[in-house]
């Protein structure tokens, strides 16, 4: 949606790095235990923002697309991965109504959340590929101004991942703390 384009290039100029330049914390906890389950090296980067996730995972030896909305992000993100040394294939598109098309290995999904594209990310899988979602959970406790449709509910993410063919090989939810958050890690079936 143009209001999302909007939205996030106001964000990614107004500073350096609106999310860091590390990678997720959960990626970079588990990326050895990622590079294993893999069944290959192709990988899909979910509204890939300013580029963290993907050149992290470039620099472990994927080759990353990554996808999103905000042109100034994705700006970045090339910038970025060109210091790095690593090519990523950044592709600017807006993911709401958007067909994937191709297939992926490893698909991750860090901050963003589109439920209706969660199906078609899981369409767009390998037999055997990796699926991560990690993203804000509502809570009492959450402090930042989010659009309430953009936060998942207690449960939720489970319960979807539940739905689909193959495995949760690892859940959880953080509760308490600024950023509450729900991540799973998921085998299609084989
Ligand atoms: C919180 S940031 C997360 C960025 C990245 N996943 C990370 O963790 O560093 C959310 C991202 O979603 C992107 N986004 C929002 N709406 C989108 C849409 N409709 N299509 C594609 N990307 C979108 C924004 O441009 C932004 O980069």
């Amino acid at each position: 949606m143009e209001t999302d384009r909007i939205k996030w290039n106001q964000r990614f100029e107004s500073e350096d790095s609106f999310l860091g330049r590390r990678p997720s914390p959960f990626l970079l906890r588990e990326i050895e235990r990622i590079k294993t389950l893999a069944p290959g090296r192709r990988a899909l980067d979910i509204a890939s923002g300013e580029g963290r996730n993907s050149i992290f995972l470039a620099q472990h030896g994927f080759e990353v697309t990554g996808l999103d909305i905000s042109d100034i992000g994705i700006a970045k993100a090339q910038q970025r991965a060109q210091e790095a040394g690593v090519a990523v294939d950044f592709r600017l598109v807006d993911l709401e109504g958007y067909q994937i098309g191709e297939t992926f290995d490893l698909i991750i999904n860090f901050n963003f959340l589109l439920r209706e594209l969660i199906p078609q990310e899981y369409a767009a899988l390998v037999p055997g590929g990796i699926f991560i979602l990690d993203t804000i959970m509502s809570s009492a406790e959450i402090v930042v101004d989010h659009t309430p449709d953009y936060l998942l509910q207690p449960g939720e993410l489970v319960r979807i991942f539940k739905t689909l063919e193959g495995e949760i090989l690892f859940s959880e939810e953080v509760a308490e703390g600024q950023m509450p958050t729900a991540r799973v890690l998921f085998r299609k079936a084989g």
